[in-house]
């Protein structure tokens, strides 16, 4: 039996308190409907910034009656400091867990408004850390990001060897980690960071100018429009689905001493370049009726990028037992046939 199982196993036979920040977006959603198939009880808050009503709506069309009703929303905002001890106190629970994921994604965006970026990203950590402290949770995972890893050349990335930040986007993530190790040092919070690399799956939402590349791909696809590469589509990325980073979250909240307070790479430990992306994407379409007869435009390299990415996954798999089970192509195979039915049910 592998850890993770045997965790979901442990986790079934005696339900915990979880408190799931960005809980309408789409990492935030799969987590809720992970916790809730195996009968957790589950606190979300969200401000619906870049999260969506239909993905809690979606959620409750997963899970029995029954499961539903151990989910309580909160809307707030973790800028707030009363929101984020609102939703530790609500209903008078002792939160077991908290997993860290509201924030506002996207370089570009970062680029655009980093003040916007930095009150989400860094304020509202702070916010959510001393909250966390004082209703003296077991441990706070937060979601960090590979982007930490900013113009360091060495590939694959390991956690230790980070350069410097290439975008605020960056920066307020590599300050997430400073502020979580202090927490730590100074307060004893056991806060574990997640540097995610570029997850993707069900519920990512494809619409806006921040979309991630295969949401964004993958509708202008089903909508027949053109598609832009940045750069000449040799830049590489670890592509990780979704089901992997659920893992990775509940694996480390629930890890022994010597796993707690890391930061730790959730990815594949694969190197994906755009161009193969795109072809991988053509033929799971491909699967699912859709022939996208288009070939790719490309134009200039997008500032703040970095050109590859791929993460040595050794780390979790030592300290935690994460075993990715899904590798890109079956994350793409099946994620398709989600995107296929929801972005044909907006043309509708
Ligand atoms: N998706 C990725 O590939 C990836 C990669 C690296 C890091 N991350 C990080 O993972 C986390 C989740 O990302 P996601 O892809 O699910 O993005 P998402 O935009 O779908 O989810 C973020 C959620 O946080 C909420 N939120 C934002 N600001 C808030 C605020 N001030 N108060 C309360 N809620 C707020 C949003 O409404 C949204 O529901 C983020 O911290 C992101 O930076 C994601």
């Amino acid at each position: 039996m592998s850890k993770y199982d045997d965790i979901k196993k442990q986790l079934k036979n005696t339900p915990k308190v979880w408190l799931i920040t960005g809980v309408a977006g789409f990492i935030g959603s799969n987590l809720l409907e992970t916790l809730l198939l195996l009968d957790q009880k589950v606190i979300g808050l969200d401000n619906f910034a870049t999260g969506h009503q239909h993905n809690l709506d979606e959620v409750q069309g997963q899970v029995s009656n029954e499961q539903w009703h151990n989910f309580a929303f909160v809307k707030g905002d973790i800028r707030n400091v009363d929101d984020c001890q609102k939703a530790l106190r609500f209903n008078n629970q002792n939160v077991d867990y908290v997993l860290h994921q509201a924030a506002l994604g996207s370089v570009p965006r970062s680029i655009a408004d980093p003040i916007l970026t930095n009150s989400a990203n860094i304020t509202g950590f702070v916010n959510m850390l001393t909250a966390a402290k004082d209703a003296k949770v077991s441990t706070f995972v937060y979601a960090a990001s590979s982007s930490t890893y900013g113009d360091h050349p060495a590939l694959p990335k390991v956690e230790e060897n980070i350069g410097k930040p290439l975008s605020p986007y960056a920066v307020t993530k590599y300050v997430n980690e400073l502020y979580a190790d202090v927490f730590h040092k100074t307060y004893g919070l056991n806060a574990t960071g997640l540097r995610y690399f570029n997850v993707f799956g069900k519920r990512q939402d494809p619409n806006g100018a921040y979309a991630a590349v295969i949401p964004k791909w993958t509708a202008a696809m089903i909508e027949n429009q053109d598609l832009f590469i940045n750069g000449d589509g040799e830049t590489s990325r670890d592509f990780c689905f979704i089901e992997n980073a659920v893992q990775a979250n509940i694996l480390a909240a629930m890890a022994s001493d010597e796993g707690k307070n890391q930061v730790y790479n959730v990815a594949l430990g694969d190197k994906t370049s755009l161009n193969e992306l795109f072809s991988s994407l053509v033929i799971a379409l491909r699967a699912n009726d859709i022939d996208y007869k288009k070939s790719a435009i490309y134009r200039e390299f997008r500032v703040g990028d970095v050109l590859h990415s791929q993460a040595d996954i050794s780390k979790a798999k030592e300290l935690l037992g994460y075993q990715p089970e899904f590798r890109i192509q079956q994350g793409i195979a099946k994620v398709m046939p989600w995107y296929v039915k929801f972005l044909t049910s907006l043309e509708s």
